[in-house]
């Protein structure tokens, strides 16, 4: 059997996988997150490794493990002393922090393409290596106790394994691993003064680490439980829904909104608009494109004016109203916005409102706006690569109306798999595969229980939309501050 855990922000989740791929159990840990500033945002180390332990425990009542797998967190720093502690509480990737540190590493880096040609992405806030600079800055005395760096899933593999490394996913996320030699990027770190020692070894996700720690073994009563290093929670979630070739996309509503797309192309986006990082396949790498607030946009609404957290009573009223919701614009940008606009400053607005809509337009163009930002994405990947096949996830897609409009915007069907659990189900394969499995037959686990056609008669009223909803953004831009 085998162990998949995501290592989120909200919380740990755990499954316990059968070598066929059946979903045997399910298991989940709550995490805090601390905001010790405003856009500030930490979490310690032990708190992940408490939870995963409680979690192991668990399993071991029940089950015997052959492989586990993680999927994590991106980005989050973690800082290692020379006895491997942690130095300070880990800082997160929706940490905001970092804006002085990208600016000017950027421009003494000799401007943003260089820096995107070089790292596949540009120096963004949330990203690792603007975090290590601030440290450098603000903290001068952890800064020179660091002697490795860490992501969050990597940290808990450490603590289960004793050993110290990443997997070539996360190091793509960190803005210090150059995409064209698969290697830390000598010249980043040499310009800013940052030793290549502190950067941990690279691993495949698949790859075998180690065993679980023979004391632990032993009070778990397990034999010869190993691990793989795991991947990124989004490249996770990717590999978990069967994407594996060029061109297979995932849109996945959740809190915040994803769109990815596999390539195999080398050719990072120089707008800085899409991310470009390294999938969990060796030699495949995913666009993608990141929306602060799709489904939370959503539940902001129906939780202070619909006070209802029914989903079929606001599916009923979505249905209520029509296309375009009768002239109302959404603009989902609660919490600023990363893709397109980059933009901390932009915030939600309701454009268009009559004396003659009603509540449930607002609720329809809620959803619509969401499914707009969710096409930026999807309209911008489509300029760098073939969008083959999409495929549906997260708490919003299990809504069908909202699958259809998204299928409807982005003109083509969208798959929805069966088991649809984020990275934790891609964290197995990754242990399945780790186990000795071939790739292609742990792929064959991904099932799907629905096809969602677009509604070919509001292609139309939906582009006409679209259009509206992108210029309204340009016109308002100047007003947020
Ligand atoms: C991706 C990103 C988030 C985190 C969430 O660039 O910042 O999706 O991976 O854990």
């Amino acid at each position: 059997k085998y162990l998949g855990i995501d290592v989120g922000t909200t919380g740990l989740k755990g499954l316990v996988v059968s070598e066929e791929g059946e979903l045997l159990d399910s298991y989940s840990y709550e995490l805090d997150m601390k905001v010790p500033k405003p856009a500030w945002a930490e979490q310690e180390p032990e708190d992940w490794w408490i939870g995963v332990y409680e979690i192991l425990k668990k399993v071991s009542r029940t089950h015997q493990i052959d492989v586990i797998g993680f999927s994590g967190q991106m980005h989050s720093l973690v800082v290692l002393d020379e006895n491997n502690e942690p130095i300070r509480p880990a800082i997160l990737w929706c940490d905001q922090r970092t804006t002085p540190q990208c600016k000017e590493a950027t421009e003494a880096f000799g401007g943003e393409e260089k820096v995107i040609s070089k790292i596949g992405n540009p120096f963004l806030e949330g990203f690792t290596f603007p975090k290590i600079l601030w440290l450098k800055e603000n903290e001068k005395e952890n800064f020179k106790k660091i002697k490795k760096i860490l992501l969050p899933k990597d940290y808990v593999v450490f603590k289960l394994t004793g050993t110290i490394g990443i997997d070539y996913s996360d190091a793509s996320g960190t803005a210090c691993f150059n995409v064209k030699t698969n290697y830390w990027d000598e010249e980043i770190l040499e310009t800013f003064g940052i030793n290549m020692d502190i950067m941990p070894e690279l691993y495949p996700s698949y790859g075998i680490r180690g065993e679980v720690k023979e004391s632990l073994q032993k009070e778990l009563g397990w034999k010869n439980t190993k691990v793989v290093s795991g991947g990124a929670d989004n490249a996770s979630a990717a590999f978990g829904i069967g994407i594996s070739k060029a061109g297979e996309s995932m849109v996945s509503i959740g809190t915040s909104g994803t769109v990815l797309t596999l390539t195999d192309k080398k050719e990072p986006d120089l707008s800085g608009k899409i991310h470009y990082f390294n999938s969990v396949i060796q030699d495949k790498y995913y666009y993608m494109g990141v929306m602060l607030s799709a489904a939370h946009s959503l539940n902001w609404v129906k939780n202070r004016f619909f006070h209802s957290s029914d989903w079929t009573e606001i599916e009923k009223r979505i249905n209520q109203s029509v296309p375009g919701s009768n002239g109302i614009i959404f603009l989902p940008y609660l919490n600023g916005e990363r893709t397109p606009h980059r933009d901390p400053n932009a915030r939600g607005v309701f454009f268009g409102i009559s004396s003659l809509n009603t509540e449930n337009d607002i609720l329809r163009a809620t959803m619509e706006g969401i499914t707009f930002g969710l096409r930026d994405s999807f309209e911008l990947i489509k300029e760098k690569t073939e969008i083959k096949d999409m495929r549906i996830v997260g708490g919003g897609a299990k809504n069908k109306s909202w699958a259809k409009i998204v299928a409807t915007n982005f003109k083509m069907p969208v798959k929805m798999p069966k088991i649809d659990e984020g990275g934790a189900y891609g964290a197995a394969m990754l242990a399945a595969v780790g186990d000795g499995q071939q790739l292609e037959d742990v792929l064959k686990w991904v099932k799907f229980k629905e096809i969602i056609e677009p509604n070919y008669q509001d292609i139309k009223i939906y582009d006409d939309y679209y259009e509206a909803y992108k210029n309204l953004y340009k016109s308002l831009k100047g007003n947020f501050e």
